[in-house]
């Protein structure tokens, strides 16, 4: 899965028969395709009406995220699966209809740090007594509504049975797209962090996360600033973190296990694992600058070794020959005094797994 394309659910909410609400799902999915992209976001359109979710029939509260039925689990991995969402909605009695806060309840963590844009439609009011209806509700499941909205009334935008507003109303629609889109990546890291899988680390508000390919240029700008010292320390030709490309870097990242400490969308600190036969090689621990002396590469280091293979004999590290901190870092925490000699002024490090349990 991408961790930068944003995925925008468009969410038609009215389920009864012969409704509008899907010739206007339709109509905005139309109108916003191009943008889309353009930005690179993917839209996924759901109609309430399609899935069938009967009134909130689950035991425990949502927040649990303990599902007992399909219907909840299927509606669980949509949103989950989501970035933001767009609300195509009617007014129904100066509210949000039954339909869309049922959809709302199901759920609870998978809302969470999403934007989400309306397009609501209705008479005299096109149906904005909804959205504000929505909204007080989205914020409790920390949905982050948008300013910008598009405000259909039915007597304006459909004619002969064919929802064809004004061009205003296509301009507002794209407007829609475009916040959502910034505030989607803006809200990224609070996504991250709120997942189940995601690892606290040790700093306040950061997390580990696995890093992807589409993380090469971060890792680039890190390895850049880690690595002076290393060039200082050694001869800056054999340092193969400085010199990399992104499209090197992203081949790597492709082929190596590699997490990185993230907050706040900025990466603090990465290392890369793997298994070269029966040795767990770990690799480019490196931590910004500004935050040395903390522990964070210690921790790095320490969740490396914890994910070794079991099949492994011994683990091993390389570092410049002249890094004399890292050596000492890497001896504090049980690596072999007596190094190797590697390639290009380096040298190799190893120790035995720790085997718990
Ligand atoms: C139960 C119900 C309540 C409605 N209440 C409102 C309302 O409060 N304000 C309004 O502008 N239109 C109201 N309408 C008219 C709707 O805007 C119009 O029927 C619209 O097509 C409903 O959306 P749908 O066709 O997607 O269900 C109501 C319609 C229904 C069925």
């Amino acid at each position: 899965m991408s961790t930068k394309q944003v995925r925008v659910l468009v969410l038609v909410c009215s389920t009864r028969p012969g409704a509008l609400g899907p010739a206007v799902g339709a109509w905005l999915t139309e109108t916003i395709t191009p943008r889309a992209a353009e930005l690179g976001a993917e839209l996924v359109p759901v109609a309430l009406a399609d899935l069938g979710l009967p009134f909130l029939d689950e035991e425990e509260h949502p927040s649990s995220g303990v599902y007992r039925n399909e219907h909840t689990r299927r509606w669980s991995a949509i949103v989950d699966a989501a970035d933001g969402v767009i609300v195509v909605t009617p007014e129904y009695n100066y509210g949000m209809p039954a339909s869309l806060k049922n959809a709302l309840d199901y759920l609870s963590r998978e809302w969470a740090w999403k934007p989400v844009g309306f397009v609501s439609y209705g008479n005299t009011s096109a149906g904005t007594r909804s959205v504000q209806h929505a909204k007080q509700v989205v914020t409790t499941l920390r949905l982050v509504p948008l300013g910008a909205t598009v405000a259909l009334r039915i007597a304006d935008a459909v004619q002969d049975g064919e929802v064809r507003p004004a061009p205003a109303a296509g301009m507002a629609a794209i407007d829609v797209l475009d916040e959502l889109v910034r505030v989607a990546h803006a809200l990224r890291p609070m996504r991250e962090q709120a997942r189940p899988e995601s690892v606290a680390g040790p700093e306040p508000g950061s997390y580990l996360r696995r890093l992807t390919p589409d993380d090469a240029p971060e890792v680039t700008v890190l390895q850049r600033c880690c690595w002076v010292d290393e060039a200082l320390a050694n001869d800056p030709g054999t340092v193969p973190a400085l010199h990399e490309s992104v499209e090197q870097v992203r081949e790597w990242l492709a082929d190596w296990d590699a997490v990185g400490l993230w907050r706040d969308g900025r990466l603090l600190g990465m290392v890369r694992t793997r298994r070269v036969e029966a040795e767990w090689h770990v690799g480019r621990l490196g931590v910004s600058p500004d935050l040395r002396g903390r522990g964070l590469g210690r921790w790095l280091l320490r969740t490396a070794e914890a994910v070794a293979d079991p099949a492994c004999r011994r683990i091993v590290l390389s570092t410049g020959a002249g890094s004399r901190n890292n050596i000492a870092l890497y001896r504090s925490e049980g690596y072999d005094p007596a190094p190797l000699p590697g390639e290009d002024g380096t040298i190799r490090l190893t120790k035995e797994p720790v085997r718990t349990g």
